[in-house]
């Protein structure tokens, strides 16, 4: 979690820069910075051995998930570009989806988010709680981030013991792989998938089409994308949803009362993608 200052100010440099797209009809030149995260801090330390949680942990099916420890290696992120410095950060938007495919695999009310044995691929994973959460859940998992992500996420799926070939409850699924993927660049991932995930990945607008391209190339004819997306600018999104439709791809934004009743906010939404 950023200290208090440093998320002020990454506020404040939002609001202007999103105001500023408002008045424009030029792409920005940089980056639009992003909000958040603001919903109410969990703790995602994983206790020293015998030590207790200090905080609230997020949990799924009742179990923590950890995503950060003293013995994790972390870069350091002082040089990193904007781009990948946002994998470092837990988004709103993964609680969402995460709870969202909780919420499903516990109620059931629509079968078609039911994970329990499916084949997933999570893009932009970046500390990796939504597939750890489908994992927890029952999937077989496969993350994905640019390279330079990769070995803190494996050391994160290690964290939680969730790594493929451990044994561990039959409900379980595991964490596959994970593997360098980066949306500018020609797709080396030979298999197919159910499910498509993806969590706050629409933001800087040079990547919005790569990144559409990118959820086109994983759905076959029955594979959905399931993606929380929060919205940053009016013209981002168009950008998105237009890209989509043009790949061919039906868009489905979800009503508000599909989502986990606790883990819904008004500026996110789940949506879902699949071929016409
Ligand atoms: C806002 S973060 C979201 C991270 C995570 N899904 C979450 O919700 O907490 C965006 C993610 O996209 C990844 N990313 C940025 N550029 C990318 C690219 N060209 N190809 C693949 N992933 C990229 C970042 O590394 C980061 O993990």
């Amino acid at each position: 979690m950023l200290p208090a200052r440093e998320r002020w100010e990454l506020k404040r440099k939002a609001r202007e820069a999103a105001a500023r797209l408002e008045q424009q009809d030029e792409p920005p030149k940089a980056p639009l910075l992003l909000t958040g995260p603001t919903w109410f801090s969990f703790s995602f330390q994983k206790p020293l051995r015998g030590g207790q949680s200090n905080g609230t942990p997020f949990t799924i099916n009742g179990q923590p998930l950890y995503l950060e420890s003293p013995s994790l290696e972390e870069p350091d992120r002082a040089d990193m570009e904007h781009e990948v410095k946002t994998a470092y950060t837990v988004w709103d938007c993964s609680l969402v989806l995460s709870k969202f495919l909780e919420h499903h695999s516990r109620s059931q009310p629509d079968s078609r988010f039911n994970i329990q044995g499916k084949r997933l691929i999570e893009l932009g994973s970046g500390r990796g709680l939504v597939g750890l959460s489908a994992a927890r859940l029952g999937a077989n998992v496969t993350l994905t981030d640019l390279n330079s992500v990769v070995p803190t996420l494996k050391g994160i799926v290690a964290l939680n013991g969730l790594e493929a070939g451990k044994s561990r409850t039959k409900s379980e699924g595991a964490v596959e792989d994970v593997v360098s993927l980066d949306w500018n660049k020609p797709i080396k991932i030979g298999k197919e998938f159910d499910i498509v995930l993806a969590a706050d990945v629409v933001w800087v607008e040079a990547l919005i089409r790569p990144l559409a391209k990118t959820i086109a190339a994983f759905c076959r004819p029955k594979t959905i994308a399931i993606c929380a997306h929060q919205s940053r600018s009016t013209r981002g999104d168009a950008i998105f949803f237009d890209a989509l439709e043009e790949l061919s791809l039906k868009v489905e934004r979800l009503p508000k009362n599909l989502l986990h009743p606790d883990f819904t906010k008004e500026t996110i939404d789940v949506y879902i993608f699949k071929r016409r």
